[in-house]
């Protein structure tokens, strides 16, 4: 690659700054570049799947200031500043997911548990109408859905016993 192209193609490189999972990011990103590469190649956590790559199935879900987004078609540059979670210790949603087999595949768990974790943060004794609702736009395409409903029930009962 010619010295010239290089510059121009640095030239390009946003320096952005953002915590994930409470640890302080900094990185150079292209204009064009998705949050999801950037948090599972080049940051290495892999807990946010790719999957319909159109913001349909929930896989991608990160929180970013708390709120649920779809990874896939979110830019790096756009969380410059704010906070970034991904997968982290196990959490009592987690754990319902497991006693109750909210999953099969896995696939689109992570996206489930972040997209549940938000709901609950806003409402924690949501009906399940509520939960149905705002869960609409995470996709599985294994369980049927009924134990992953279970699954979130169980654990917000739970998170208000405690
Ligand atoms: S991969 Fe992002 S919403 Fe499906
Ligand atoms: S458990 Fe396989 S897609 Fe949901």
């Amino acid at each position: 690659m010619s010295k010239a192209m290089s510059r121009h193609q640095d030239a390009q490189l946003i320096p952005i700054s953002f915590t994930l999972n409470g640890r302080l990011q900094e990185i150079d990103v292209e204009p064009h570049e998705l949050l999801l590469d950037v948090v599972r190649e080049r940051l290495g956590l892999t807990g946010a799947k790719r999957s319909c790559d159109v913001q349909v199935c929930g896989a991608c879900t990160l929180l970013v200031d708390g709120r649920p987004v779809s990874a896939c078609t979110t830019l790096a540059f756009e969380v410059r500043g704010r906070s970034v979670a991904s997968d982290g210790k196990l959490h009592p949603l987690q754990d319902a997911f497991i006693e109750y087999g909210g999953f099969q595949c896995g696939f689109c768990t992570p996206g489930m548990i972040l997209a549940a974790k938000a709901l609950l943060d806003e409402n924690p004794n949501p009906t399940e109408e509520e939960l149905k609702h705002f869960m609409h736009g995470n996709i599985c395409r294994c369980t049927g859905y009924k134990k992953i409903i279970e699954s979130i029930m169980a654990a917000a009962k739970k998170m208000r016993a405690n």
